[in-house]
């Protein structure tokens, strides 16, 4: 299948009242890994890329591992996405590469530190939707701040510290005609999220319930998903690793997300986990090996049974056939004639 809209699988997704988890990638072992998930449990899927990745990887790099991708696994729906852009150029950018989705966190200022103003947030999202829309491409917006630092970017500091105002989040939706919407409801990027088992004092799922009874046409996205599950903790600290304790977010919130309205579910950790401990074992348990498909290839494997295991849980397997391509061309004649309206059905409080 060629690739497609994040809008297009998250409509798909809420017909059929599943979620859809978006993955993050660098390199090439990463994208296999997902394709052979996403063939295995015949899921539709979002691969993401954020600006360290593009940095990591070189646009070109990624760009052609993604259609390679495509042209590999002609049944599943695929949708290219750019995780985290930190402003309109970075956006832009994306899209003339060939992204079919971007992400504008205009939650932070461009340095991707600084919490942004409502109205700074509302200007830039609507910017880029009016320009990704004119192409066909879809846009997912943050309203909130997530905790956490991931690469330099975020705010750092408590999932607790920016939640999602239900208000701002209506407004926000209705001014700039996001396709999708990252809400703040206690999550933060990375390993160490919560000291323990999170329970409704940290994670905020009654906001996340409210928000989705104001907005119940609009897809959410939960980043900062990873479960940091202890299994794979353990394996990197029985090799020589040093993770202090930590929990994340259980899948079973998740689940509960999804039924309230979250589409996207963005995970990363936990497959950086799965790849270093299986690197761990092989170089403490065979020193004298260096070839490196003697540890990517356990690396890759590792990824693809946490990344097939989430597709199972998030409801996502068994939907790749489903649907066919709607081309981007189509999508951005959808935009233009109002089929693809992006304005979203309010509920009153
Ligand atoms: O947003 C967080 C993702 O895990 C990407 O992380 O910016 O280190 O590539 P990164
Ligand atoms: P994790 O760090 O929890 O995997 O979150 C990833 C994410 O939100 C990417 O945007
Ligand atoms: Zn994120």
């Amino acid at each position: 299948m060629p690739l497609v809209t994040t809008r297009q699988l998250l409509d798909e997704a809420a017909k059929g009242g599943y979620g859809v988890g978006a993955f993050n990638v660098n390199d090439m072992e990463q994208i296999q890994a997902i394709m052979e998930a996403a063939k295995e449990t015949s899921s539709p899927v979002i691969i993401q890329a954020s600006r360290g990745a593009r940095k990591f990887a070189q646009d070109n790099y990624l760009y052609h591992l993604m259609l390679a991708a495509a042209e590999l696994y002609p049944e599943i729906p695929l949708a290219m996405h750019l995780d985290h852009g930190n402003g309109f150029d970075t956006c832009v950018s994306a899209i003339k590469l060939g992204f079919t989705s971007v992400m504008m966190d205009g939650s932070l200022k461009e340095d991707g530190k600084t919490p942004t103003t409502f109205e700074e947030n509302v200007e830039v999202t609507k910017k880029v939707c009016d320009y990704a829309h004119e192409r066909g491409i879809s846009v997912e917006g943050e309203i909130g701040v997530l905790g956490g630092i991931e690469d330099g970017h975020g705010a750092g500091g408590s999932g607790l510290d920016h939640v999602t105002d239900p208000d701002q989040a209506v407004e926000f939706a209705e001014r700039t005609g996001v396709d999708s919407l990252a809400i703040a409801i206690g999550t933060s990027h990375g390993a160490y999220k919560f000291t323990k088992k999170p329970d409704g004092s940290v994670l905020k799922m009654d906001l996340l319930i409210a928000i989705h009874k104001r907005l119940p046409n609009t897809h959410l996205v939960m980043h900062g998903s990873s479960s940091v599950p202890k299994d794979l903790q353990d394996i990197i600290n029985q090799y020589g690793g040093k993770l202090k304790e930590t929990w994340g977010v259980p899948v079973e919130e998740i689940q509960l997300g999804i039924k309230n309205g979250v589409r996207k579910i963005n995970v990363d950790t936990d497959n950086r986990l799965a790849i270093t401990g299986a690197i761990r074992k092989v170089f403490a348990e065979s020193p004298e090996k260096f070839d490196p498909r003697d540890y990517l290839t356990p690396a890759r494997a590792a990824m693809q049974k946490v990344v097939a295991q989430r597709m199972t849980q998030f409801g996502q397997a068994g939907h790749a056939g489903d649907y066919k391509a709607v081309s981007i061309p189509e999508m951005a004649k959808g935009y233009a004639n109002g089929s693809l309206s992006t304005q979203p059905l309010v509920a009153t409080k």
